[in-house]
């Protein structure tokens, strides 16, 4: 029984027939850049994320730096963010010319430290980024506090959070503004990159449109440099059929991620993924750690691979020991728990389509390779 960790296939089966008759009409419109089937779906996505306004853009990375730039964060300030990311996140922050501050993550949700931003806001400190980690929602509300009183902008990273909500609120609508990333592995994937921008404000959409646009509102007219990072007509296609399932969707893999709960319950060794109080999670990834660290974590990936299971590690290495953040001037052990949890995890798979049966396999090598 082969498993993949994600499998695209069985969604598109479901929308296939709407994405070859949207791809026919846009392909006979000729409108592949900036065409109707973008604003549509930035409309239907603002709608979804209880947000005003959408804004489309090439990839979750340009969404990130676009949304940072629009507050102006730039040369010489500081954002803070967690050390337990894709290297995007703080990718995004050195790109605009700011110097990412990194924390450490709390070791039961795995989710931003709040004690630790706040011991991190200074003089410098421009903006503070959240990462809604493998589906639920950052602790925003003890970071709003926070950012209020130092005049600092929250931005949500909600790349993995889609349909997510904290304290019924939806994820992406919990800071000043949210950078998203549709890449196909997503909750909500296209069919290659994609990303939007979300916020309630007027002027940072605005900003947003004009800096991934060349820096234009005008035509042709370019008062400032910018970008050409903008979201295809054609993912758009895709991106609208799927958000129509995204809510059954995320109620498949929030089912499938009970039932690997209730199966891994009471396993020695293996610590299974929690969900904060508050939290609505979406499961982007289903993610277990072991006590026995790396090399049990390295046995049962093994076992899984062997077995035709298509297991993963999210991340394996925290951003302060990638060799691309060395000028950050950290080191092994400046947060222990990144660390600690970057040794000993594993994603099992995890997407709406996975079967019982497939669980169970899983389970079964896993139960077997980590004994
Ligand atoms: C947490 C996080 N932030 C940012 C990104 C960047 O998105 P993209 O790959 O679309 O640039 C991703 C996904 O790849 C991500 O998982």
């Amino acid at each position: 029984m082969r498993i993949p960790l994600v499998d695209l296939a069985s969604m598109h089966a479901e929308i296939a027939g709407e994405v070859e008759r949207g791809f026919a009409e846009l392909i006979a419109s000729g409108a592949f850049v900036q065409g109707p089937q973008v604003s549509a779906f930035e409309a239907a996505f603002a709608a979804f994320s209880e947000v005003r306004h959408c804004v489309g853009v090439a990839n979750g990375t340009d969404a990130l730096e676009l949304a940072l730039r629009a507050v102006s964060v730039g040369h010489g300030d500081e954002v803070i963010l967690p050390a337990n990311t894709f290297i995007a996140t703080a990718e995004a922050v050195a790109r605009t010319g700011a110097t990412p501050v990194l924390v450490d993550c709390d070791p039961d949700f795995l989710l931003i430290d709040v004690e630790a931003v706040a011991s991190r806001i200074g003089p410098r400190t421009k903006a503070i980024v959240p990462v809604h980690l493998y589906g639920q929602a950052a602790p925003v509300e003890g970071l709003a506090g926070l950012a209020d009183a130092a005049h600092v902008a929250l931005i949500e990273d909600h790349a993995q959070s889609h349909g997510a909500t904290r304290h019924g609120r939806a994820a992406g609508s919990l800071g000043l503004a949210a950078a998203t990333s549709f890449y196909p592995g997503k909750n909500l994937g296209a069919y290659g990159d994609g990303g939007a921008v979300l916020t309630d404000s007027e002027g940072i959409a605005a900003r947003v449109r004009a800096l991934g646009n060349h820096g234009s509102t005008v035509r042709y007219q370019h008062p400032e440099l910018g970008f050409n990072s903008r979201l295809d007509s054609m993912q758009a296609v895709v991106l609208s059929a799927k958000l129509a399932r995204l809510a059954t969707w995320n109620k498949a893999r929030s089912a499938a991620a009970e039932q690997y709960s209730s199966l891994l319950a009471g396993m020695a060794g293996i610590t299974l993924p929690r969900t904060m109080p508050g939290n609505t999670h979406v499961w982007h990834l289903y993610v277990i750690r072991f006590a026995g660290g790396t090399e049990q974590r390295d046995a049962v990936l093994a076992a899984l691979h062997t077995a035709g299971v298509g297991a993963g590690i999210h991340y394996p290495v925290p951003v302060h020991l990638q060799g691309a953040f060395a000028n950050l001037g950290q080191h092994r052990g400046d947060f222990p728990v990144a660390e600690q949890v970057a040794d000993s995890m594993l994603s099992l798979p995890l997407f709406p389509h996975l079967s019982e049966e497939q669980i169970d396999h899983v389970v079964e090598v896993v139960a077997s390779a980590s004994a």
